[in-house]
């Protein structure tokens, strides 16, 4: 959604601009290559250094216009100071190249390693399989996967650790195969990827303790805009959207306003921005795609 993004994001053409997923660039070149965009800056942040290396390479021509820092978007307020900032770009999920490197064990098409860690503050899923309890495997695969058959995969898994230590993502393809239909496997294992890296990268938190400290960093009229992948997040960004755009959160039977809240935000996208047909065509992965854009109202504080 790199046209809607450059549309939804960008009002100063001479901002600053956060790009706190810049995983290989994609998102942050168009930006910087958009014609109206000649005088935007972008700090690119991503928490994978070999990610990092490839958008160092593909984003050299641009100069001093783009900076680029390894680390978490969770600790946002530690790597940038200030109140400069007129927009932070999140496109959260997975990365091709993540995904396509066998070696680091997010996908169940190619036997490897089980690690999924996403960078150095990642956990490796082998040791976090091997410290959970059958039931807090359930309960990953039912929150993170929405997993319908969680019990069921999170008994097998058990099972084969009783006798082995689960290292291989190939293990883990056989503990599914185990209690899953043939031809109900592929969506099961996807799921159950799934769930296992958003456990060990911690995803949902980070997503939670960045957004109020990226908008405690935004200018006024500057803008957040997120893209995520799984319903968990989408639901974290609307309700804290919606939140900052209330003016008072005190209960419908108070007579008189006593939080003192005043509105931060004004949400831009109603309803999400999907993917269009022809993106979903070209890369399956978008079909889940949501993006979503609030406005920095005010900024006294
Ligand atoms: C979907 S990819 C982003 C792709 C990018 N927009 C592009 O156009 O190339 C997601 C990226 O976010 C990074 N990431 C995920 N969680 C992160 C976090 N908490 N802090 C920093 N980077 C993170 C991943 O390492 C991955 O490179």
């Amino acid at each position: 959604m790199k046209k809607e993004v450059l549309e939804l994001l960008i009002t100063n053409p001479k901002g600053l601009y956060v790009d706190c997923t810049v995983g290989t660039g994609g998102h942050t070149e168009e930006i910087l290559k958009a014609s109206t965009n000649q005088n935007v800056s972008i700090i690119g942040m991503d928490r994978d250094g070999l990610a990092l290396d490839i958008a160092g390479k593909r984003l050299k021509e641009y100069g001093e216009r783009v900076r680029l820092i390894q680390g978490n978007f969770r600790d946002i307020e530690k790597y940038l100071t200030g109140r400069e900032y007129d927009g932070f770009l999140l496109d959260l999920g997975i990365s091709s190249l993540q995904l396509a490197d066998s070696s680091r064990g997010f996908s169940y098409m190619k036997d490897a390693p089980i690690d999924m860690a996403m960078g150095e503050d990642g956990h490796s899923v082998r040791k976090m399989l091997a410290g959970a309890t059958q039931k807090e495997i359930s309960r990953i695969l039912k929150e993170y996967g929405e997993e319908r058959r969680h019990r069921m995969i999170a008994k097998s898994i058990a099972r084969m650790r009783d006798t082995e230590e689960i290292v291989r993502t190939g293990q883990l393809v056989e503990a599914v195969k185990e209690v899953i239909y043939p031809n109900k496997v592929y969506g099961a294992l996807s799921r159950v990827f799934q769930a296992f890296r958003i456990w060990a990268n911690e995803e949902l938190d980070n997503l939670r303790l960045f957004l109020p400290q990226a908008l405690g960093l935004l200018n006024t009229r500057g803008r957040i805009a997120i893209i995520s992948y799984h319903s968990l997040e989408d639901r974290i960004v609307k309700r804290f959207f919606v939140q900052e755009e209330k003016d008072c959160i005190c209960p419908p039977s108070f007579p008189v306003c006593v939080c003192d809240k005043h509105a931060e935000l004004r949400i831009i996208t109603r309803k999400p921005v999907l993917p269009s047909q022809l993106e979903i065509e070209k890369n399956t992965r978008a079909r889940s795609a949501k993006l979503r854009v609030a406005e920095r109202i005010r900024n006294d504080q």
